[in-house]
């Protein structure tokens, strides 16, 4: 090996190293969902509705954690089932979740928010002025790649699976005295340029949460 080859293998060596890195502070581990407590199901779903006004305090680790399993995490590990059923068990339904700090995958195997754009995109999920006050803005991504064995309107299904999951969040935030409302009222294209979705992702609803103002 020549001194100039040894060089390049250096620098690649140091890339390399900074990626790993860079890749392992990107991804925040949350703490394990708290299953016990909450209000009684037919008092949560008394309380269901949407709210639009929200407090700008954030919401705590656990809280966001708790909310993100009810919405779409794994009840079943040996199955890897979870919360919200999906056509065929497909769960080809992605959590992304904006926040002042970013842009966040969630992956319920993992249980760890994954960051995507480190910039706050919250002003971008909606057409609402409140959109940008809340903690905390769910965006609900069907990944079509994931659907090849589906039959049938692909985009109803995704749209269905969608409506599960975003349920889930209206009964945690009325079991948890949070305030919540799904929104279909955004700029498709914008928001999808903000997250940098891939082709074959395509965002079906948000929804805000937060505490109650
Ligand atoms: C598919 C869908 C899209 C919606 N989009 C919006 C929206 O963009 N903005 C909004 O403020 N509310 C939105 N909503 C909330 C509805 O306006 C709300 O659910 C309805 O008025 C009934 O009120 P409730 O949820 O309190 O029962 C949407 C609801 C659904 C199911």
């Amino acid at each position: 090996m020549n001194k100039k080859t040894g060089f390049l293998i250096a620098i690649i060596m140091f890339l390399l190293s900074v990626n790993i890195f860079a890749q392992e502070i990107k991804s925040i581990k949350l703490p394990l969902p708290d299953t016990r407590g909450g209000k009684p199901l037919m008092q949560a779903l008394k309380e269901r509705k949407s709210s639009r006004e929200f407090s700008n305090k954030l919401l705590s680790p656990q809280v966001i954690s708790d909310l993100l399993w009810a919405a779409a995490g794994v009840n079943r590990v040996e199955s890897k089932g979870r919360t919200a059923p999906s056509a065929m068990n497909v769960q080809e339904i992605d959590i992304y979740v904006a926040t002042h700090s970013g842009l966040y995958l969630y992956d319920p195997f993992k249980n760890s928010l994954e960051l995507i754009v480190a910039e706050d995109i919250r002003e971008v999920t909606g057409t609402q002025s409140f959109v940008k006050e809340a903690p905390i803005n769910l965006i609900f991504v069907a990944d079509f790649l994931r659907t090849e064995e589906l039959e049938g309107n692909k985009e109803s299904i995704a749209a269905c699976d969608t409506g599960f999951i975003s349920q889930n969040v209206y009964l945690y935030c009325a079991s948890s005295g949070l305030s919540t409302v799904v929104r279909g009222w955004f700029d498709k294209k914008e928001l999808s340029r903000a997250m940098k979705l891939k082709p074959g992702q395509k965002i079906i609803l948000t929804q805000t949460v937060g505490y109650p103002k």
